[in-house]
C-alpha cells in the first residue's frame, strides 16, 4: 500500500520522480504554482511544454523536470470553481487519477501533488481536498505504484484541511 505524507512548503524543491503542475489548458505557464515550476524549471520546460498542444481540463501530459530536481513534470489541468453545477468535481478527481495513471506508466515510485484548482481557480479548498484524498485511495487501492504520494501544501490552512481529512 503506498504512503501518503503531507508537506508543507514549495513543491519545486522536491526531490521526488515526478512533481505536478497545476497548470491551464495552453500549458504556456502562468502564475501560482505554474509560474513557481515554470521559474524553477527553466526555460527548456516551455521549449518542452510547447510540443504538447495543451491540455484538455481533467487530462495530464508529461515533460521532463529539466533544473527543477524532480525527474518529470506531470501537468495538469483543475476545474475552474464555478459554484459546483458544471462536473467541477468529476474534473477535479480526474486530474489526480490522469496524473497517476501517467506516473505509473513511467514507473514513478513517488509524487507529489499540489492542491490543484485551490488558488487562482477558486476551488473551495475543502472540498477539493476531500476530492483529492478520496481520488488516491481509491487509486492506491488496486495498484501499486506509485508507492510515495505527497500531498503539499503552500499555507496552513491547505495543511490543517489535508491533516484532518488524512486523519494523520
Ligand atoms: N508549491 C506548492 N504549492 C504552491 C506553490 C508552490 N511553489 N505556489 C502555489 N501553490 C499552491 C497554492 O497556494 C494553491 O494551494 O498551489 C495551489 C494551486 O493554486 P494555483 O497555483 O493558483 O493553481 P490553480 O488554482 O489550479 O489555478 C491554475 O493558475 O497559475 C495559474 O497557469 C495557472 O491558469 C492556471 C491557474
Amino acid at each position: 500500500m503506498a504512503l501518503l505524507s503531507i508537506y508543507r512548503g514549495d513543491i519545486t524543491i522536491l526531490s521526488v520522480d515526478v512533481i505536478v503542475n497545476a497548470a491551464n489548458s495552453t500549458l504556456l505557464g502562468g502564475g501560482g504554482v505554474d509560474g513557481a515550476i515554470h521559474r524553477a524549471a527553466g526555460p527548456d520546460l516551455l521549449t518542452e511544454c510547447r510540443t504538447l498542444g495543451g491540455c484538455k481540463t481533467g487530462d495530464a501530459k508529461l515533460t521532463k523536470g529539466y533544473n527543477l530536481p524532480s525527474k518529470f513534470i506531470i501537468h495538469t489541468v483543475g476545474p475552474i470553481w464555478q459554484g459546483g453545477s458544471h462536473h467541477e468535481p468529476e474534473l477535479l478527481a480526474s486530474c489526480y487519477r490522469n496524473s497517476l495513471a501517467l506516473a505509473e506508466s513511467i514507473h514513478a515510485a513517488s509524487i507529489a501533488f499540489p492542491a490543484i484548482s485551490c488558488g487562482i481557480y477558486g476551488y473551495p479548498i475543502e472540498e477539493a481536498v476531500g476530492i483529492a484524498v478520496d481520488a488516491v485511495r481509491d487509486w492506491i487501492s488496486s495498484h501499486s505504484e506509485p508507492k510515495e504520494i505527497i500531498f503539499v501544501c503552500f499555507d496552513n490552512k491547505t495543511a490543517e484541511h489535508y491533516h484532518t481529512t488524512l486523519a494523520i
